[in-house]
C-alpha cells in the first residue's frame, strides 16, 4: 500500500468513489483543482487500485480539507485517517496552520471522524453561499 499524490489519470477510478456518495465528481472542477494544488491532493493506492482519497486546496492563507472518500470495502481499516493526515501536513508544507473542512448536516456522523483527528466544529461562523449561484 502507498500514499502518493493525485493525477489527472486517477479522474475516473475517483468520479466512481466519489459519486455514490452524492460528492462532486465534475472532470472540470477536478482538472482545475488539480492545477492549482498538485502537491496536496493524494490517494491510497494498493495492487493499482484506488482505496482512499482527499483534496487538500491551499487558498494562501487558508488550508481546506474536501472530497474525503474511503472505498466502501476498505472502511474501518484507518485508510481515511491516513489519507487526510497526510492532507493536512501537506497544507501544513504551503505555509498555513487554518485547516478547514465543512460537513453536510446530513453527513453529520463523520463529525466523530473528523474530532478523532484534531478537528472541531467552529461555533462562531455562519457558511454562506452567494444565492444567484449554484447552491452549496
Ligand atoms: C468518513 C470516511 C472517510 C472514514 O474513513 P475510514 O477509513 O472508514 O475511517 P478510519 O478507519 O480512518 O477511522 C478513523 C477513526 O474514526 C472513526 N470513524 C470513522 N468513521 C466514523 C463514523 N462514521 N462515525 C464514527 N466514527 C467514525 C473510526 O472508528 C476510527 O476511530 P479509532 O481511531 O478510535 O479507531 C469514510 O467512511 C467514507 O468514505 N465515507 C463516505 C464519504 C464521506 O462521507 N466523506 C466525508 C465528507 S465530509
Amino acid at each position: 500500500m502507498k500514499i502518493r499524490n493525485m493525477t489527472l489519470e486517477d479522474f475516473p477510478e475517483l468520479a466512481a468513489l466519489w459519486e455514490p456518495e452524492g460528492m462532486d465528481s465534475s472532470r472540470d472542477h477536478y482538472q482545475r483543482v488539480l492545477e492549482r494544488n498538485p502537491d496536496t491532493c493524494w490517494v491510497v493506492e494498493e495492487g493499482g487500485e484506488i482505496l482512499a482519497a482527499a483534496l487538500g486546496l491551499f487558498d494562501g492563507r487558508r488550508g481546506f480539507v474536501q472530497s474525503v472518500v474511503v472505498r466502501k470495502d476498505c472502511r474501518n481499516r484507518g485508510l481515511g485517517a491516513q489519507v487526510v493526515r497526510k492532507t493536512i501536513e501537506s497544507l501544513r508544507e504551503c505555509g498555513t496552520d487554518r485547516i478547514r473542512l465543512f460537513v453536510r448536516k446530513r453527513n453529520s456522523g463523520v463529525l466523530k471522524f473528523y474530532e478523532k483527528l484534531g478537528f472541531a466544529v467552529e461555533e462562531g461562523c455562519h457558511y454562506l453561499y452567494d444565492t444567484s449561484g449554484t447552491p452549496v
